[in-house]
């Protein structure tokens, strides 16, 4: 007969200060004493340690993130070379977003967007779990200009936060905080997909939102508004990990803008628009000094693969699962 020795941790009747899997051992030998079922104390597989590990973030796949700039890429060509606010290519990309995500599980919603200046669509997407009172959006906007394909600008933002929802969804960890990712309508004409959104009450649960915009800069810079604040330190420090040690956002503005005006805590990440890089920020992140972060910024040539640095983007795409698992997931 089984002798359970009174030291082991997973003896614990209480189940208190016990890895769950250790607690499903101990119902096990429970349920072989009932059966009457003898058992050598070695065949029991060793107690993991009871200190909770904290869940590692995936590395997000590049090749995914550049899939989906393809698809913006091919969604543009087949739709008079742009998407922009109130077209078909806005809408055909608001469709792959929304597909994508509720494919995987997400809770889609499309909300029309009354104060843009046409009716489109914002995308809103809730990961099912975590405190709702406590959640963390992450958002990019979905519209480019009339003049290209909006590929850096912003399908790079919109393909990773594409991406790392989708990580989220294949990953499925257990939740400490809800989370909710935003695909926004119209920005380039106003911030107003996202002005929308939080004049509507969206912003209400919200504790912080990250924003991604312009995040595979072919002259990168790594700019984090919001770096010495807790939601945005993650990212900050996983780009320093790399690396690539950030400064604060020289350029303005985007859809954080309406959140840290309703209060909520924010956080921008870009790799630069249309300023020049320095001397300095080319010696410590390479590139070219004196050449625009982005030569392509709202131009025709803002197109996909020529207009990406792609080991940015990798780069900036891992920033931004860190920040998610650092953030809302259980440790
Ligand atoms: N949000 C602006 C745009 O979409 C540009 C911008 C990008 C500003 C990055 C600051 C940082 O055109
Ligand atoms: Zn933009
Ligand atoms: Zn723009």
């Amino acid at each position: 007969m089984l002798q359970l020795p009174t030291h082991a941790p997973w003896a614990r009747l209480d189940g208190k200060a016990m890895h769950p899997k250790a607690r499903y051992i101990t119902a096990s030998i429970a349920g072989l004493l009932l059966a009457g079922t003898t058992l050598s104390t070695q065949a029991v597989a060793t107690p993991a340690p009871a200190t909770p590990q904290p869940q590692a973030a995936p590395d997000i796949n590049i090749d995914a993130v550049t899939a989906h700039l393809e698809e913006f890429q091919s969604i543009a060509d087949a739709n008079g070379g742009n998407r922009s606010a109130g077209t078909a290519g806005y809408a055909a990309s608001a469709d792959y977003v929304a597909h994508a995500l509720t494919e995987a599980g997400y809770e889609v919603e499309r909300q029309e967007c009354g104060s843009c200046t046409s009716p489109d669509d914002n995308i809103i997407a809730d990961w099912p779990g975590g405190d709702e009172s406590t959640t963390i959006m992450l958002g990019a906007h979905l519209d480019g200009v009339a003049s290209g394909a909006g590929i850096n600008d912003n399908a790079t933002g919109s393909a990773a936060t594409l991406e790392v929802a989708l990580a989220l969804a294949s990953e499925d960890p257990d939740m400490a905080k809800h989370v909710r990712f935003g695909w926004w309508a119209d920005e380039e004409s106003g911030l107003n997909g996202s002005a929308d959104y939080v004049d509507n009450g969206g912003a209400e649960d919200v504790e912080a939102y990250l924003n991604f915009d312009m995040i595979g800069s072919t002259n990168a810079g790594y700019f984090v508004e919001g770096h010495d604040n807790e939601y945005g330190a993650p990212i900050a420090e996983y780009l320093e990990s790399v690396s690539l040690p950030t400064e604060p956002m020289q350029e303005c503005c985007s859809d954080d803008r309406s959140f840290a005006d309703a209060g909520v805590e924010t956080v921008f990440l870009s790799t630069g628009a249309h300023a020049i890089k320095s001397e300095e920020q080319a010696e410590k992140w390479g590139g070219e000094a004196g050449e625009a972060y982005d030569p392509c910024y709202h131009s025709e040539c803002d197109s996909f693969p020529d207009n990406v640095d792609t080991e940015a983007l990798n780069h900036t795409s891992d920033s931004i699962a860190y920040a998610v698992w650092a953030l809302a997931v259980s440790a």
